[in-house]
C-alpha cells in the first residue's frame, strides 16, 4: 500500500538503495580528506537533516556537529534571491574545518551567502558537500566540493527536501505530481 504522501509522487529520481550507496562511498571520501583534523559538519536547516544523519554516521572521523538556518524560499519553489540567518551558529568557529551539509545546491544564492559568512566568522577551511546538484539553474559562481547526484531542472522532494514543509519524510527524492502544486 501506498502511504498517503506516496499517492502525491510523479516518479522517484533517486532511490533508497541510491541514496544509501552513495552516501556511503561520500562518507568514505570524507574521512580520507578529514581524520585527523577534528572537523565540523555543519548543516543547513532544515532541508539537510535526514542527510546529515546519515552522512555523519557514513564518515567516523572525530568531529562534532552544528546547524544553521536559512531562509530564502518563503514557501515558493523558486529562490527570491534574498538569504535570511533565521536560527545562528551556536559556537565558534575560528580555527575550525567547516564541512557544509546541503540538501540541494541550485542557485546557489544560499551558498555563496554562507560561504563568504563562515569566512568572515574565521574557518580554517571550507568544504561544501551536498546531497543534490542542479547545475541547470545556477546564478552565482559557486561549485560543490561533493556532491551525491546531479538532477535535472525539477523541483524535487523527499529524504529532507519538502515543498510547503511537507515530503521531508519521504524515505527517496521524487518529484511531485503537478496538481499538488496547484493553488500556489
Ligand atoms: P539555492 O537556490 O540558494 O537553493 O542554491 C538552496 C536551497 O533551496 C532549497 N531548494 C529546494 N528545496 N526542492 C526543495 O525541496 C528543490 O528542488 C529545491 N531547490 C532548492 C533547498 O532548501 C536548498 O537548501
Ligand atoms: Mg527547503
Amino acid at each position: 500500500m501506498k502511504s498517503e504522501m506516496e499517492r502525491d509522487i510523479l516518479k522517484v529520481l533517486v532511490t533508497e538503495e541510491e541514496l544509501k550507496a552513495r552516501i556511503t562511498e561520500m562518507g568514505a571520501e570524507l574521512y580520507e580528506q578529514f581524520h585527523g583534523k577534528n572537523p565540523l559538519f555543519l548543516g543547513v536547516l532544515k532541508g539537510s537533516f535526514v542527510f546529515m544523519a546519515d552522512l555523519v554516521r557514513a564518515c567516523q572521523v572525530k568531529s562534532d556537529v552544528e546547524f544553521i538556518a536559512v531562509s530564502s524560499y518563503q514557501n515558493a519553489t523558486v529562490s527570491s534571491g534574498r538569504v535570511q540567518i533565521t536560527h545562528d551558529l551556536q559556537q565558534d568557529i575560528t580555527g575550525r574545518h567547516l564541512i557544509i551539509v546541503e540538501d540541494i545546491l541550485d542557485s546557489g544564492n544560499t551558498l555563496a551567502f554562507l560561504k563568504d559568512y563562515f569566512m568572515t566568522k574565521g574557518a580554517a577551511s571550507i568544504t561544501i558537500v551536498t546531497l543534490l546538484d542542479k547545475p541547470s539553474r545556477r546564478t552565482k559562481a559557486i561549485t560543490a566540493d561533493l556532491a551525491g547526484f546531479v538532477v535535472p531542472d525539477e523541483f524535487v522532494v523527499g529524504y529532507g527536501l519538502d515543498y510547503c514543509q511537507q515530503y521531508r519524510n519521504v524515505p527517496y527524492i521524487g518529484v511531485l505530481k503537478p496538481e499538488v502544486y496547484s493553488g500556489e
